[in-house]
């Protein structure tokens, strides 16, 4: 391993692997009627979010005080960063205060990159911009193995905003280390320049990828980073690219519905899909935990060689 998780294409197949292994052990455990475990026992875990979050904040939280860390929580609003303190001087003064990991949430594509020369303790890539989140790859990947019982060769489709997903990009990159076959479905005006590098498959229309989806994974439409129209309105973005109770049948019978969430129900998702037994999108934020403890362990516990 990396002392980084910064970027999922900074995984390799062992590993991803070895994360999801490892999670898998953690989630058993977590089973049991005391969930706590000494290993991070003196180790501190700072939680440095620049941009709001509700899943990923909490179960980074948990994940580190399940594992017996000491946790600082971090908030840009409140602090000094209002008065105009860089990011590093940020950085520096957390590392004073002796942190062993850094988990940064940040609006700015690179930031836990900078801070990762910085900094003498792991960074944790937890959403920069519309750059990555490996953290949300792992456990989406670790939601789909426990359901489908494999990755390797599975067919997932990815709808919506790629544009500005940093979900999608982690997405396609570890799920292409994975061996699953990756179909980016969205409107042009929704899929970077650069997508035809990208691992995967592009296509247009949702109702000819379903049929051939094992998952299906649903994009927030992200219009606070939306500085265009880039369709002509809710209505016809929810008409072409929504998946309604309609478009979930086209699915084949295992098939099951992913959203990393916050979702915009009734835009890209309707409410009775995301409430449907196909739905995993509660199951990705309980595994979320369990996969963010393995990240903490695997970088801070001192299991395996790391880079
Ligand atoms: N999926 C995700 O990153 O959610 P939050 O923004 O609530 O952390």
């Amino acid at each position: 391993m990396n002392r980084h998780l910064i970027s999922a294409a900074d995984l390799s197949l062992e590993d991803a692997l070895l994360i999801l292994d490892t999670a898998e052990e953690l989630a058993q455990m977590s089973e049991r009627p005391v969930k706590k475990l000494p290993t991070l026992r003196g180790r501190t875990v700072v939680n440095l979010f620049y941009e709001d979050s509700t899943r990923t904040r909490i179960s980074f939280e948990a994940a580190a005080k399940r594992l017996s860390a000491d946790v600082i929580n971090f908030s840009a609003k409140g602090s000094s960063v209002a008065k105009g303190e860089s990011l590093k001087d940020t950085a520096l003064t957390l590392e004073a205060m002796g942190a062993d990991a850094v988990v940064i949430r940040h609006s700015a594509s690179g930031a836990p990159h900078r801070l990762a020369g910085w900094v003498k303790g792991s960074v944790v890539n937890a959403g920069d911009g519309a750059h990555e989140h490996p953290t949300q790859a792992l456990l989406d990947a670790f939601t789909m193995r426990r359901r489908l019982g494999r990755l390797d060769g599975i067919r997932v489709t990815i709808v919506g905003d790629v544009l500005h997903s940093r979900v999608a990009r982690s997405n396609v990159l570890l799920l292409s280390t994975l061996g699953a076959e990756v179909t980016l479905v969205a409107p042009p005006t929704l899929l970077p320049v650069a997508v035809a590098s990208w691992p995967c498959s592009v296509g247009y229309d949702l109702d000819a990828a379903l049929p051939k989806a094992d998952v299906v994974m649903m994009l927030r439409v992200q219009q606070e980073r939306m500085n265009a129209a880039y369709f002509p309105s809710v209505h016809e973005y929810s008409r072409r690219y929504g998946l309604d109770a309609g478009r979930m049948a086209l699915l084949p019978d295992h098939g099951i519905v992913m959203h990393p969430g916050p979702m915009n129900r009734g835009v890209e998702i309707a409410a009775d899909v995301a409430d449907s037994a196909r739905s995993t999108i509660v199951e990705q934020v309980a595994n979320g935990v369990s996969v963010r403890m393995a990240v903490l362990y695997l970088l801070l516990g001192g299991s395996g060689e790391q880079r």
